[in-house]
């Protein structure tokens, strides 16, 4: 079995990253805990630099288990919680899953780590299409070979369970939870966290303690495999909800989807006033159910008047409609067809807005 000064001499072979000293004689290694063959410390860093010692956190948990006799080692990196800081609320996730993230898991953090870019795609009106987008142009990004993450933050409606085929409550290891893994791409709903029903009855501030929640302690990547993009499903509207989400979700651009009528342009209008108040850029629009029953070109028109880029329409087409209810998005069944095509398109328009090539 490994004793406390092997231990302690393989954190010191770790440096910390803003003092040059080794883990432990950096004070980095809180309650070290060393019992038969059995490792654990809680790492404590300023709030802001948790992406910073995330992969430390990865390499100290590493080296630890690769000494020889050592099984079970656990290093929890936590944020330093400002006295000021108003108490995390999350008794409002009921499942048992979530009480054991509140236990183990650290802080909550601005960013979730290892993920390079977060898209959301909104829209101001429900019903528009916009899981559907967000499913395809998910799917679209990963077929185009980026590692990408879809996350279904519509508490009032969660659609991705469905739409991907996924179930099951997550499975967590180390704090975090697991996303769910489907056609390549790793995907959270906040349907999987709890029934439909639960979600309906959420108000504000659950609804934002969930998203960040699923945001910050989901295993979206590793240091090896970081996340490219992670695409999030906002619900729909533009009201205080809405507002807070957006508000506490480290977006890096938003895409807006819309079907041509008026109404729901309207609806796209304060959507990206919305976006603009909290200073995340709107990437541009896409018109869905774009045809002679809803009509067309609305979107375009708008995207010129409120100088955003437009992406492009989709047609009213059965085959959305199928893989959406299916649980197999058309641009993984119809990679050739003509709306994957599309999404290609708005995949390569949203990667060179974010700058992933
Ligand atoms: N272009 C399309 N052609 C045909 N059916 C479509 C198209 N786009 C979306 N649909 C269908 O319309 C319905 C609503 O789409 P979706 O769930 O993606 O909208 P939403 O904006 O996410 O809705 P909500 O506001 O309820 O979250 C779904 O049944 C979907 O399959
Ligand atoms: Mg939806």
């Amino acid at each position: 079995m490994p004793d406390r000064d092997t231990v302690i001499a393989t954190l010191d072979g770790i440096l910390d990253p803003k003092t040059g000293q080794g883990l432990v004689a950096a004070g980095l290694a809180q309650g070290l805990t060393v019992a038969d063959d059995r490792a654990g410390f809680v790492m404590e860093v300023p709030a802001g630099d948790t992406a910073l010692y995330a992969p430390i956190r990865e390499a100290a948990e590493a080296a630890l288990k690769a000494l020889p006799g050592m099984t079970r080692v656990s290093v929890v990196l936590t944020a330093e919680t400002a006295p000021a800081t108003k108490p995390v609320r999350t008794a409002s996730l009921s499942p048992q899953a979530l009480d054991q993230t509140r236990a183990r898991a650290p802080v909550p953090t601005d960013r979730p780590a290892y993920v390079h870019r977060v898209l959301a795609v909104a829209s101001g009106k429900g019903g528009v299409g916009k899981s559907t987008v967000a499913v395809n142009l998910a799917a679209a990004l990963s077929a185009q070979g980026l590692r990408v993450g879809l996350l279904d933050a519509d508490v009032y409606g969660p659609s991705l369970p469905t739409m991907l085929g996924l179930s099951g409550k997550p499975e967590y290891r180390d704090g975090m939870m697991q996303p769910h893994e489907a056609f390549g791409l790793k995907a959270m709903s906040v349907g999987l966290l709890t029934g439909a029903g639960d979600a309906m009855v959420w108000r504000g501030p659950m609804a934002s303690q969930a998203l960040t929640q699923m945001l910050t302690q989901t295993r979206w990547g590793t240091a090896e495999a970081p996340l490219d993009i992670l695409v999030v499903d906002l619900p729909p509207g533009t009201g205080d909800v809405q507002l807070t989400l957006i508000q506490k979700t480290p977006l890096d651009g938003a895409v807006i989807v819309s079907t041509p009528q008026e109404v729901a342009l309207a609806d796209a209008r304060r959507a990206h006033a919305l976006f603009q108040k909290v200073g995340v850029p709107t990437l541009g629009l896409i018109e869905n159910m774009s045809g002679d029953v809803f009509g067309r070109g609305g979107a375009k028109a708008e995207a010129v008047r409120l100088d955003l880029l437009y992406l492009g329409d989709l047609p009213l087409d059965a085959s959305l409609r199928e893989g959406g209810d299916a649980g197999r998005p058309v641009v993984v069944n119809e990679p050739d067809g003509n709306v994957a095509q599309r999404f290609m398109v708005f995949a390569g328009a949203v990667r060179e807005a974010l700058a992933l090539t």
